[in-house]
Protein backbone atom coordinates (compact mmCIF):
# COMPACT_ATOMS: atom_id res chain seq x y z
CA UNK A 1 0.00 0.00 0.00
CA UNK A 2 1.52 3.32 -0.71
CA UNK A 3 2.46 5.45 1.48
CA UNK A 4 1.50 9.38 1.12
CA UNK A 5 2.92 12.19 3.18
CA UNK A 6 -0.35 15.30 4.04
CA UNK A 7 1.16 18.18 5.50
CA UNK A 8 -1.69 20.44 6.89
CA UNK A 9 -3.62 17.18 7.12
CA UNK A 10 -5.41 18.48 10.43
CA UNK A 11 -6.47 21.30 8.21
CA UNK A 12 -9.63 22.06 6.07
CA UNK A 13 -9.03 20.68 2.72
CA UNK A 14 -6.00 18.57 4.32
CA UNK A 15 -8.22 16.74 6.18
CA UNK A 16 -10.82 16.27 3.30
CA UNK A 17 -8.00 14.57 1.26
CA UNK A 18 -6.75 12.16 4.31
CA UNK A 19 -10.51 10.19 3.63
CA UNK A 20 -9.95 10.62 0.13
CA UNK A 21 -6.72 8.77 0.19
CA UNK A 22 -7.91 6.67 2.66
CA UNK A 23 -11.28 5.27 0.88
CA UNK A 24 -8.67 4.94 -2.54
CA UNK A 25 -6.63 2.36 -0.78
CA UNK A 26 -3.33 5.02 0.49
CA UNK A 27 -1.91 4.64 3.72
CA UNK A 28 -1.43 8.06 5.19
CA UNK A 29 0.98 9.68 7.37
CA UNK A 30 0.00 13.54 8.71
CA UNK A 31 2.07 16.21 9.78
CA UNK A 32 0.65 19.45 10.88
CA UNK A 33 1.98 21.63 13.17
CA UNK A 34 -1.35 23.05 14.42
CA UNK A 35 -1.39 26.48 14.56
CA UNK A 36 -4.60 26.55 12.15
CA UNK A 37 -6.20 23.49 13.12
CA UNK A 38 -7.05 21.51 15.91
CA UNK A 39 -5.83 17.93 16.80
CA UNK A 40 -9.49 16.74 17.30
CA UNK A 41 -9.77 16.13 13.44
CA UNK A 42 -7.61 13.31 14.00
CA UNK A 43 -10.60 11.63 16.09
CA UNK A 44 -12.84 12.68 14.12
CA UNK A 45 -10.77 11.16 10.54
CA UNK A 46 -10.62 8.08 13.13
CA UNK A 47 -14.61 7.81 13.32
CA UNK A 48 -14.67 8.55 9.51
CA UNK A 49 -12.42 6.18 8.13
CA UNK A 50 -11.85 3.37 11.27
CA UNK A 51 -8.26 4.32 11.38
CA UNK A 52 -6.31 6.35 13.45
CA UNK A 53 -3.65 7.75 11.12
CA UNK A 54 -0.13 8.39 12.06
CA UNK A 55 0.41 11.85 12.86
CA UNK A 56 3.13 13.74 13.51
CA UNK A 57 3.29 17.65 15.06
CA UNK A 58 6.26 19.34 13.55
CA UNK A 59 6.82 23.10 12.34
CA UNK A 60 7.56 22.56 8.58
CA UNK A 61 10.35 25.68 9.50
CA UNK A 62 12.37 23.65 11.45
CA UNK A 63 14.88 22.11 9.05
CA UNK A 64 16.20 19.79 11.24
CA UNK A 65 13.13 18.23 12.70
CA UNK A 66 11.81 17.85 8.89
CA UNK A 67 15.28 15.80 8.15
CA UNK A 68 14.78 13.78 10.94
CA UNK A 69 11.15 13.17 10.00
CA UNK A 70 12.11 12.20 6.30
CA UNK A 71 15.11 9.97 7.32
CA UNK A 72 12.63 7.78 9.31
CA UNK A 73 10.25 7.66 6.80
CA UNK A 74 11.90 6.40 3.47
CA UNK A 75 9.06 4.90 2.57
CA UNK A 76 6.57 8.08 2.06
CA UNK A 77 6.75 7.72 -1.82
CA UNK A 78 4.23 11.04 -2.32
CA UNK A 79 3.59 14.21 -0.61
CA UNK A 80 0.86 16.43 -1.07
CA UNK A 81 1.72 19.73 0.65
CA UNK A 82 -0.78 21.85 2.49
CA UNK A 83 0.52 23.56 5.03
CA UNK A 84 1.12 27.00 4.52
CA UNK A 85 -0.35 30.04 5.92
CA UNK A 86 -3.32 31.42 3.61
CA UNK A 87 -5.11 34.75 5.65
CA UNK A 88 -5.35 37.27 2.60
CA UNK A 89 -5.60 40.32 4.45
CA UNK A 90 -3.22 38.56 7.12
CA UNK A 91 -0.60 38.51 4.59
CA UNK A 92 -0.73 42.20 3.65
CA UNK A 93 -0.05 43.31 7.06
CA UNK A 94 2.81 40.84 8.09
CA UNK A 95 4.54 39.69 5.00
CA UNK A 96 7.66 38.24 6.17
CA UNK A 97 5.84 35.86 8.50
CA UNK A 98 4.10 34.43 5.07
CA UNK A 99 6.89 34.23 2.87
CA UNK A 100 9.27 32.97 5.69
CA UNK A 101 6.67 30.15 7.08
CA UNK A 102 5.51 29.64 3.18
CA UNK A 103 8.91 29.26 1.88
CA UNK A 104 10.77 27.50 4.38
CA UNK A 105 8.04 24.85 4.51
CA UNK A 106 8.33 24.26 1.02
CA UNK A 107 11.67 24.53 0.97
CA UNK A 108 12.73 22.14 3.87
CA UNK A 109 10.14 18.82 2.37
CA UNK A 110 12.33 19.28 -0.96
CA UNK A 111 15.70 18.75 0.84
CA UNK A 112 14.79 16.55 3.03
CA UNK A 113 13.00 14.35 0.72
CA UNK A 114 15.30 14.33 -1.72
CA UNK A 115 15.15 11.07 -3.49
CA UNK A 116 12.42 9.68 -5.84
CA UNK A 117 9.48 11.57 -4.54
CA UNK A 118 5.73 12.34 -6.24
CA UNK A 119 4.64 15.76 -4.92
CA UNK A 120 1.27 17.66 -5.36
CA UNK A 121 1.37 21.02 -4.39
CA UNK A 122 -1.59 23.52 -3.36
CA UNK A 123 -2.00 26.64 -5.62
CA UNK A 124 -4.15 29.06 -5.95
CA UNK A 125 -6.15 30.52 -8.98
CA UNK A 126 -5.07 33.99 -7.14
CA UNK A 127 -2.36 33.52 -9.32
CA UNK A 128 -4.25 34.69 -12.33
CA UNK A 129 -4.83 37.96 -10.38
CA UNK A 130 -8.27 39.08 -13.22
CA UNK A 131 -8.03 36.99 -16.03
CA UNK A 132 -8.23 38.79 -19.69
CA UNK A 133 -10.16 36.30 -20.94
CA UNK A 134 -12.50 33.66 -19.25
CA UNK A 135 -12.58 30.78 -18.53
CA UNK A 136 -9.40 31.10 -17.33
CA UNK A 137 -6.93 28.27 -18.64
CA UNK A 138 -3.52 27.21 -16.69
CA UNK A 139 -1.88 29.09 -19.96
CA UNK A 140 -3.00 32.16 -18.94
CA UNK A 141 -0.42 34.57 -18.09
CA UNK A 142 0.46 34.39 -13.65
CA UNK A 143 0.19 38.20 -12.69
CA UNK A 144 1.59 40.16 -10.08
CA UNK A 145 0.32 39.16 -7.08
CA UNK A 146 -2.67 41.30 -5.19
CA UNK A 147 -1.13 40.15 -1.81
CA UNK A 148 1.95 38.67 -0.20
CA UNK A 149 -0.29 35.11 -0.07
CA UNK A 150 -0.72 35.10 -3.58
CA UNK A 151 3.25 35.80 -4.44
CA UNK A 152 3.90 32.85 -2.16
CA UNK A 153 1.74 30.62 -4.16
CA UNK A 154 3.22 32.04 -7.39
CA UNK A 155 6.98 31.99 -6.38
CA UNK A 156 6.62 28.43 -4.68
CA UNK A 157 5.18 27.43 -8.33
CA UNK A 158 8.47 28.71 -9.71
CA UNK A 159 10.56 27.18 -7.41
CA UNK A 160 8.63 23.97 -8.15
CA UNK A 161 8.92 24.36 -11.60
CA UNK A 162 12.64 25.22 -11.68
CA UNK A 163 13.53 22.50 -9.03
CA UNK A 164 12.10 19.34 -10.73
CA UNK A 165 13.76 21.02 -13.97
CA UNK A 166 17.21 19.84 -12.53
CA UNK A 167 15.74 17.12 -10.30
CA UNK A 168 14.92 13.93 -12.38
CA UNK A 169 13.44 11.74 -9.05
CA UNK A 170 11.16 15.03 -8.31
CA UNK A 171 7.47 15.01 -9.94
CA UNK A 172 5.48 17.66 -9.13
CA UNK A 173 1.58 18.68 -10.24
CA UNK A 174 0.73 22.23 -8.69
CA UNK A 175 -3.03 22.48 -8.43
CA UNK A 176 -4.81 25.59 -8.94
CA UNK A 177 -8.00 25.77 -6.50
CA UNK A 178 -10.92 27.82 -7.00
CA UNK A 179 -12.64 28.24 -3.93
CA UNK A 180 -13.30 25.59 -2.03
CA UNK A 181 -16.17 25.23 -0.11
CA UNK A 182 -18.76 22.89 2.30
CA UNK A 183 -17.73 20.01 4.58
CA UNK A 184 -17.85 16.25 4.50
CA UNK A 185 -20.90 14.36 4.63
CA UNK A 186 -21.00 13.14 7.88
CA UNK A 187 -20.71 16.84 9.31
CA UNK A 188 -17.80 15.08 11.28
CA UNK A 189 -14.73 17.66 9.05
CA UNK A 190 -15.27 21.27 7.59
CA UNK A 191 -13.61 24.76 7.50
CA UNK A 192 -12.63 25.54 10.76
CA UNK A 193 -12.12 29.66 10.35
CA UNK A 194 -9.55 31.44 13.08
CA UNK A 195 -11.40 34.24 14.92
CA UNK A 196 -13.73 36.11 12.01
CA UNK A 197 -14.06 34.80 8.88
CA UNK A 198 -12.61 36.24 5.60
CA UNK A 199 -14.42 34.02 3.28
CA UNK A 200 -18.00 34.55 2.38
CA UNK A 201 -19.20 30.55 3.20
CA UNK A 202 -17.80 30.25 6.32
CA UNK A 203 -18.90 33.88 7.08
CA UNK A 204 -22.55 33.34 5.93
CA UNK A 205 -22.98 29.90 7.74
CA UNK A 206 -21.22 31.84 11.23
CA UNK A 207 -24.23 34.74 10.44
CA UNK A 208 -27.21 32.07 9.77
CA UNK A 209 -26.17 30.51 13.25
CA UNK A 210 -26.22 33.58 15.05
CA UNK A 211 -22.57 33.78 15.72
CA UNK A 212 -22.15 36.74 13.42
CA UNK A 213 -24.17 39.61 12.40
CA UNK A 214 -25.58 40.51 8.79
CA UNK A 215 -23.27 39.35 5.83
CA UNK A 216 -21.85 41.98 4.04
CA UNK A 217 -21.89 41.64 0.55
CA UNK A 218 -18.22 43.52 -0.64
CA UNK A 219 -19.75 45.43 -3.69
CA UNK A 220 -22.91 45.23 -5.93
CA UNK A 221 -21.64 47.82 -8.70
CA UNK A 222 -19.19 45.58 -10.63
CA UNK A 223 -20.04 44.79 -14.21
CA UNK A 224 -21.29 41.36 -13.75
CA UNK A 225 -25.08 40.45 -13.84
CA UNK A 226 -26.48 41.19 -10.62
CA UNK A 227 -23.44 43.39 -9.17
CA UNK A 228 -21.67 41.17 -7.17
CA UNK A 229 -18.66 39.01 -7.72
CA UNK A 230 -18.14 36.16 -9.41
CA UNK A 231 -15.64 33.08 -8.21
CA UNK A 232 -15.66 29.05 -9.04
CA UNK A 233 -17.01 28.03 -6.02
CA UNK A 234 -15.95 23.85 -5.51
CA UNK A 235 -17.11 21.59 -2.74
CA UNK A 236 -13.97 20.49 -0.73
CA UNK A 237 -14.86 16.59 -1.50
CA UNK A 238 -14.42 17.06 -5.40
CA UNK A 239 -11.13 18.87 -4.31
CA UNK A 240 -9.96 16.77 -2.06
CA UNK A 241 -10.47 13.79 -4.99
CA UNK A 242 -8.63 15.66 -7.28
CA UNK A 243 -5.59 15.25 -4.84
CA UNK A 244 -5.94 11.62 -5.33
CA UNK A 245 -5.90 12.07 -9.31
CA UNK A 246 -3.27 13.83 -9.10
CA UNK A 247 -0.91 11.49 -7.16
CA UNK A 248 -2.24 8.46 -9.14
CA UNK A 249 -1.39 10.48 -12.43
CA UNK A 250 2.17 10.90 -10.63
CA UNK A 251 2.48 7.46 -10.01
CA UNK A 252 1.73 6.46 -13.54
CA UNK A 253 4.51 8.62 -14.57
CA UNK A 254 3.04 9.05 -18.28
CA UNK A 255 3.24 12.92 -18.66
CA UNK A 256 6.49 13.09 -20.24
CA UNK A 257 7.34 15.75 -17.99
CA UNK A 258 7.72 16.13 -14.26
CA UNK A 259 5.83 19.32 -13.54
CA UNK A 260 2.45 19.78 -14.22
CA UNK A 261 -0.02 22.54 -13.46
CA UNK A 262 -3.79 21.95 -13.32
CA UNK A 263 -6.96 24.57 -12.37
CA UNK A 264 -9.10 22.43 -9.62
CA UNK A 265 -12.48 24.05 -10.05
CA UNK A 266 -16.12 23.54 -11.49
CA UNK A 267 -15.71 25.77 -14.61
CA UNK A 268 -18.78 27.69 -13.51
CA UNK A 269 -19.17 30.83 -12.25
CA UNK A 270 -21.36 32.12 -9.50
CA UNK A 271 -22.22 35.58 -7.87
CA UNK A 272 -22.28 36.40 -4.09
CA UNK A 273 -25.28 37.11 -4.65
CA UNK A 274 -26.42 33.55 -6.39
CA UNK A 275 -24.76 32.17 -3.38
CA UNK A 276 -27.04 33.66 -0.82
CA UNK A 277 -29.49 32.64 -2.95
CA UNK A 278 -28.66 29.26 -3.11
CA UNK A 279 -27.69 28.79 0.79
CA UNK A 280 -31.17 30.06 1.53
CA UNK A 281 -32.88 27.58 -1.07
CA UNK A 282 -30.90 24.75 -0.08
CA UNK A 283 -31.41 25.09 3.45
CA UNK A 284 -34.34 27.29 3.93
CA UNK A 285 -32.63 29.13 6.51
CA UNK A 286 -33.45 33.22 5.75
CA UNK A 287 -30.15 35.11 5.82
CA UNK A 288 -29.92 38.73 6.56
CA UNK A 289 -27.13 40.53 4.65
CA UNK A 290 -26.81 44.68 3.73
CA UNK A 291 -24.49 45.82 0.49
CA UNK A 292 -21.11 47.71 1.39
CA UNK A 293 -18.28 48.45 -0.35
CA UNK A 294 -16.32 46.66 -2.42
CA UNK A 295 -13.33 44.92 -0.50
CA UNK A 296 -9.82 46.48 -1.47
CA UNK A 297 -7.59 43.62 -3.58
CA UNK A 298 -10.64 41.84 -5.36
CA UNK A 299 -11.27 40.75 -8.82
CA UNK A 300 -14.43 40.96 -10.57
CA UNK A 301 -14.83 38.03 -11.48
CA UNK A 302 -13.08 34.15 -11.91
CA UNK A 303 -13.89 30.88 -13.35
CA UNK A 304 -12.03 27.59 -14.42
CA UNK A 305 -11.21 25.92 -18.02
CA UNK A 306 -11.34 22.60 -16.27
CA UNK A 307 -10.87 20.72 -18.87
CA UNK A 308 -7.00 19.58 -18.48
CA UNK A 309 -8.24 18.77 -15.39
CA UNK A 310 -11.23 16.57 -16.72
CA UNK A 311 -9.35 15.05 -19.71
CA UNK A 312 -6.01 14.42 -17.70
CA UNK A 313 -6.13 14.05 -14.27
CA UNK A 314 -9.24 11.97 -15.33
CA UNK A 315 -10.99 13.78 -12.72
CA UNK A 316 -14.53 16.26 -12.63
CA UNK A 317 -15.93 17.96 -10.03
CA UNK A 318 -19.50 16.36 -9.27
CA UNK A 319 -20.68 18.25 -6.31
CA UNK A 320 -23.44 21.08 -7.09
CA UNK A 321 -23.79 24.05 -5.41
CA UNK A 322 -26.89 22.81 -3.31
CA UNK A 323 -24.67 20.02 -1.95
CA UNK A 324 -21.78 22.97 -0.63
CA UNK A 325 -24.33 25.06 0.99
CA UNK A 326 -26.16 21.73 2.21
CA UNK A 327 -23.09 20.34 3.99
CA UNK A 328 -21.26 23.47 4.84
CA UNK A 329 -25.11 24.40 6.98
CA UNK A 330 -24.85 20.51 8.24
CA UNK A 331 -20.85 21.22 9.69
CA UNK A 332 -21.90 24.44 11.31
CA UNK A 333 -24.77 23.44 13.23
CA UNK A 334 -22.40 20.23 14.18
CA UNK A 335 -19.59 22.16 15.56
CA UNK A 336 -22.36 24.61 17.33
CA UNK A 337 -23.45 21.10 19.53
CA UNK A 338 -19.93 19.62 19.66
CA UNK A 339 -17.86 22.62 20.05
CA UNK A 340 -14.09 21.46 20.01
C1 LIG B 1 -15.46 35.35 -2.27
C2 LIG B 1 -16.36 36.48 -2.72
C3 LIG B 1 -15.78 38.60 -1.76
C4 LIG B 1 -16.82 37.65 2.36
C5 LIG B 1 -9.68 33.87 -1.29
C6 LIG B 1 -8.26 33.65 -1.73
C7 LIG B 1 -8.13 32.29 -2.37
C8 LIG B 1 -8.57 31.28 -1.37
C9 LIG B 1 -10.04 31.52 -1.05
C10 LIG B 1 -7.23 30.38 0.40
C11 LIG B 1 -15.60 37.76 -3.02
C12 LIG B 1 -17.17 38.16 -1.31
C13 LIG B 1 -16.58 37.57 1.00
C14 LIG B 1 -17.88 38.46 2.84
C15 LIG B 1 -18.42 39.08 0.59
N1 LIG B 1 -7.77 31.40 -0.20
N2 LIG B 1 -17.38 38.27 0.14
N3 LIG B 1 -18.65 39.14 1.93
O1 LIG B 1 -11.36 36.27 -1.98
O2 LIG B 1 -12.37 34.78 -3.81
O3 LIG B 1 -10.49 33.91 -2.44
O4 LIG B 1 -10.14 32.83 -0.45
O5 LIG B 1 -7.26 29.23 0.13
O6 LIG B 1 -6.79 32.05 -2.72
O7 LIG B 1 -7.90 34.61 -2.70
O8 LIG B 1 -12.71 34.19 -1.40
O9 LIG B 1 -14.58 33.76 0.14
O10 LIG B 1 -13.00 35.69 0.65
O11 LIG B 1 -14.61 35.87 -1.24
O12 LIG B 1 -19.12 39.71 -0.22
O13 LIG B 1 -18.14 38.59 4.07
O14 LIG B 1 -17.26 36.80 -1.66
O15 LIG B 1 -15.75 40.00 -2.02
O16 LIG B 1 -16.24 38.43 -4.10
P1 LIG B 1 -11.76 34.92 -2.46
P2 LIG B 1 -13.73 34.87 -0.36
Amino acid sequence: MAKILVTGGTGYIGSHTVVELHNAGYEVVILDNLSNSNIKILTQLHEITGKWHDFHEIDLQDDKAVQEFAENHTDISGIIHFAAYKAVGESVEQPLKYYKNNFYSLINLLTSFNKKINFVFSSSCTVYGQPDTLPVTEAAPVKKAESPYGNTKQIAEEILEETAAVTPDLNVIALRYFNPVGAHETALIGELPNGIPANLVPFITQSAIGKRGPITVYGDDYDTPDGSAIRDYIHVVDLAKAHVAAIKRLEENKAGTNYEVFNVGTGKGSSVLEIIAAFEKSTGTKLDYKIGPRRAGDIIQIFGDVRKSNEELDWKANLDLNEMMRSAWEWEKYIKANPF
